[in-house]
């Protein structure tokens, strides 16, 4: 007998949430981590840990000399039906090392047509919002149009984050967001 193709039914979402911090108590990272805590059992959410990994973007690297890391970030990006950004503000911008990972993937063809939301927080950073809104529309992301999820969780030790992300009313939002995320990768597969 043929040995059976794994294919993942229509109906389930894989997601890739990336996070623009990469400190260990990071408030986007941890937003993204109560997302996956509450996300439908037909969505997972990986969260990706290579942003970090990645060198300094040199175009000279690029094709065959291309580092393994930027390879496996890659393949996190092709393998997703979506992303989710969780972003901080750096001096009014994006912070460079997501910049940069966002940088390796400019000529690559994993980005294009990658549906994509954003989520916050903090209500604080417009300037890295509107930058990072740019910059995906430019790369050819399918960018769903409003901001999925707001919190404000900017200055709050671990603890207290927690509380904001369990409570009722956040778990909800979040939902909701992942909800009309779902809707909008299904729109844009049958656009
Ligand atoms: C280098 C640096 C620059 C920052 N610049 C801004 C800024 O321009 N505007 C702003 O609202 N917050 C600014 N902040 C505050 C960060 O956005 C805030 O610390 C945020 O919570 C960091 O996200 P994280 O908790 O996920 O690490 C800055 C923080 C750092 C470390």
């Amino acid at each position: 007998m043929p040995a059976a193709i794994a294919r993942k039914p229509p109906s389930e979402m894989k997601l890739l949430g990336i996070s623009g911090s990469l400190r260990r108590v990071s408030t986007n990272s941890a937003l993204l981590r109560a997302l996956a805590d509450n996300a439908p059992d037909d969505v997972t959410i990986e969260i990706s840990e290579l942003i970090g990994e990645l060198p300094i973007f040199n175009s000279d690297r690029e094709g065959d000399l291309t580092p393994c890391a930027v390879e496996a970030f890659g393949r996190q990006i092709h393998e997703a039906d979506g992303l989710i950004f969780a972003c901080p503000e750096y001096a009014h911008g994006i912070p460079g090392g997501l910049k940069n990972a966002l940088d390796w993937m400019v000529s690559r063809d994993e980005i294009p047509n990658k549906p994509a939301m954003l989520v916050r927080a903090s209500t604080r950073s417009d300037h890295a919002l509107s930058a990072l809104q740019e910059v995906l529309r430019t790369m050819s992301l399918r960018l769903m149009p409003e901001v999925g999820f707001a919190v404000h969780l900017l200055g709050k030790a671990a603890e207290r984050m927690e509380e904001i992300l369990s409570a009722a009313e956040a778990r909800d939002g979040m939902r909701q967001a992942l909800a009309r995320f779902d809707r909008f990768i299904r729109a844009e597969r049958s656009a």
